[in-house]
């Protein structure tokens, strides 16, 4: 049988799109009709004529596609394919800090379970969070639940006061500043593309930070020929794809997300028979986490 080709019959039968995060295997993202970061793929949930999106990708991304399209059917290719950050805060915590302050904006990542996002003000991605944590009127603001991405945000935003949350990506915070100093020793002639989930030292060290698409954009358009990735490897398949004569090192052996890497072809053709794995969500719940996802996608026009 060949699965890339039933998968498309399955998928033309059953009226799906299948979405899918650059950090899945990249046999994954080939049979994907949209492949993108985390706000390409929210947006263009909202624009597909398909009634159902199957989701290749980690919860809180088939989550957002719910949340904003609640008319939709919206299936996971692995329920259990989580990212840790996005349960690295609490509702309890937030309302203590928001107590604190009399003008605070609260600021979430999208890498947070709707639970997060329904007491957060505005969502942001890495790809537009300096965009719209700019706008914000509020000099104040608890930016959650990303301690590295709030790190670097404040940095080119001296004039806001930051309040941080001690949340992580696991995959990121592993990519040590020494590993990219002795990858640099190694490839001398290379530049780093770092992610802003990595700390503020790798940071330090790179030629570029952006988001998964931001970096697949400047190693494209770059006349460089050498780049180290400080980023999940599943980036380097549309690298390589489209930058066949250009050389990718990654920094270390362990750049890679455990949710991510459970969305199979194998899986995706069991779900596309059985349509299991049905995002469902308390309608309160969707509407409170609407509001800041919403206020995103005005935002970052
Ligand atoms: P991007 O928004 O850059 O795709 O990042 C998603 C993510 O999970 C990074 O770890
Ligand atoms: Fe979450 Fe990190 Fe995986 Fe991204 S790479 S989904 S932040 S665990």
């Amino acid at each position: 049988m060949n699965l890339q080709e039933e998968i498309g019959k399955l998928k033309a039968k059953n009226d799906v799109a299948i979405l899918a995060h650059y950090y899945v295997d990249g046999e994954v993202q080939d049979i994907a009709d949209y492949v993108g970061d985390s706000y390409y793929l929210s947006k263009i949930a909202t624009e597909i004529s398909q009634k159902t999106i199957l989701f290749c990708g980690v919860k809180f991304m088939g989550e957002s596609a719910k949340i904003l399209n609640p008319e939709k059917r919206v299936i996971m290719v692995d329920d259990t394919a989580d990212c840790p950050m996005a349960h690295m805060i609490d509702e309890e915590t937030i309302q203590n800090i928001k107590a604190k302050y009399d003008d605070i904006a609260v600021v979430c990542y999208i890498n947070s379970s709707a639970e997060i996002k329904a007491h957060s003000d505005v969502c942001v991605t890495s790809s537009n969070a300096l965009k719209i944590v700019s706008k914000l009127p509020q000099k104040n603001i608890l930016f959650i639940p990303d301690n590295h991405l709030g790190t670097y945000l404040s940095t080119k935003m001296p004039n806001k006061n930051f309040v941080f949350h001690h949340g992580y990506c696991p995959v990121h915070q592993d990519i040590r500043m020494e590993d990219v100093k002795r990858a640099k020793q190694e490839h001398p002639e290379s530049e780093v593309l770092a992610h802003p989930e990595c700390s503020i030292d790798v940071l330090s060290l790179a030629h570029f930070i952006g988001s998964t698409s931001e970096i697949i954009d400047y190693a494209t358009k770059s006349e460089g020929h050498s780049f180290i990735i400080a980023t999940e490897d599943g980036v380097l398949h549309q690298l390589r794809n489209k930058n066949p004569n250009k050389i990718f090192y990654l920094v270390n052996e362990k750049q890679q997300c455990l949710g991510m890497k459970l969305n199979t072809l194998e899986k995706v053709y069991q779900i596309l028979n059985s349509m299991e794995n049905e995002m469902i969500l308390n309608e309160d719940l969707r509407q409170k986490a609407q509001a800041p996802l919403t206020k995103m996608h005005e935002l970052a026009k």
